[in-house]
């Protein structure tokens, strides 16, 4: 399955239209009123659009990725796209090493697999504490998140207020479809994940994502083991629980 070429000509230009011009808008407000803020990039679809915004734009908003150390190549190789095409260097934030050491010495490498409890240990060493690190000392956070990619989501607002780490959370993408994301990658000559191409829409670790097949729900690819409303990593939750997040009505 090719979903990069999953473009549905159908779209609604106006609507399409509107979208672009809210998220640039969103990003503009960031820059403005929420300085410092970052940008956090798993170097997905929807990671690229903002990273794209972000970049043309030459707004002062940090892109930072969370490298864990089993990200796949493919999204590796997006780190070099970056700096080839916008001259950008995207902050990489990896975990303690003494952390991974013990959990792999004690645990084994693909501990996850055996519960959910060892998965969320291993998200929280490689993903949530080097977050943390990321944000320290910023107003705002910028996320690719969008209403419609799982159930986990479907009440996602654009600005949240993310008490975790006492500060404004914003998803400019929230309301855009897969569609309207790889209409706007086609459109402005984006790079992408090649993964995308091989059947993985959404992407994480590489041990944790596997492509899906055609009717499959976007995220089934992502901790297939597990039952749809434990898929979050925890970036997006607090203390392995989700907790909403309270919205901010648009100012
Ligand atoms: S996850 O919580 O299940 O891993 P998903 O892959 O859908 O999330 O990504 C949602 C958003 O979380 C991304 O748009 C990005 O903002 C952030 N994110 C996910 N993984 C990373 C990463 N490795 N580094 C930085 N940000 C990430
Ligand atoms: Fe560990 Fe998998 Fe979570 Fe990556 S997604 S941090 S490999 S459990």
């Amino acid at each position: 399955m090719n979903m990069s070429n999953s473009v549905d000509n159908s779209l609604s230009n106006d609507s399409y239209d509107a979208l672009v011009l809210a998220a640039k808008a969103t990003l503009r407000r960031i820059a403005s009123e929420f300085t410092p803020a970052v940008f956090a990039s798993s170097l997905a679809a929807e990671d690229m659009v903002l990273t794209d915004l972000i970049l043309r734009a030459e707004l002062p908003i940090g892109i930072f990725t969370l490298e864990t150390g089993r990200l796949p190549a493919e999204t590796l190789n997006v780190i070099d796209r970056i700096k080839e095409i916008y001259d950008y260097d995207v902050a990489l934030y990896r975990p303690e090493p003494a952390a991974v050491g013990a959990y792999v010495q004690q645990k084994g490498l693909n501990a996850f697999y055996e519960s959910i409890a060892l998965r969320r240990e291993c998200c929280h060493i490689r993903k949530i504490e080097p977050l943390g690190r990321a944000l320290a000392g910023n107003k705002a956070w910028v996320t690719g998140q969008r209403r419609s990619q799982s159930s986990t989501r479907a009440a996602l607002d654009v600005q949240e207020q993310d008490d975790a780490h006492g500060m404004a959370k914003f998803n400019p993408l929230a309301d855009w479809s897969e569609q309207d994301v790889w209409h706007y990658i086609r459109s402005n000559n984006v790079p992408y994940n090649a993964l995308h191409d091989k059947g993985y829409p959404s992407i994480g670790c590489e041990p944790c994502t596997r492509a899906i097949q055609p009717g499959e729900d976007v995220r089934a690819g992502r901790w297939w083991w597990e039952a749809p409303d434990t898929k979050e990593c925890g970036l997006h939750v607090v203390d392995g629980k989700l907790v909403r997040i309270k919205p901010v009505s648009a100012q």
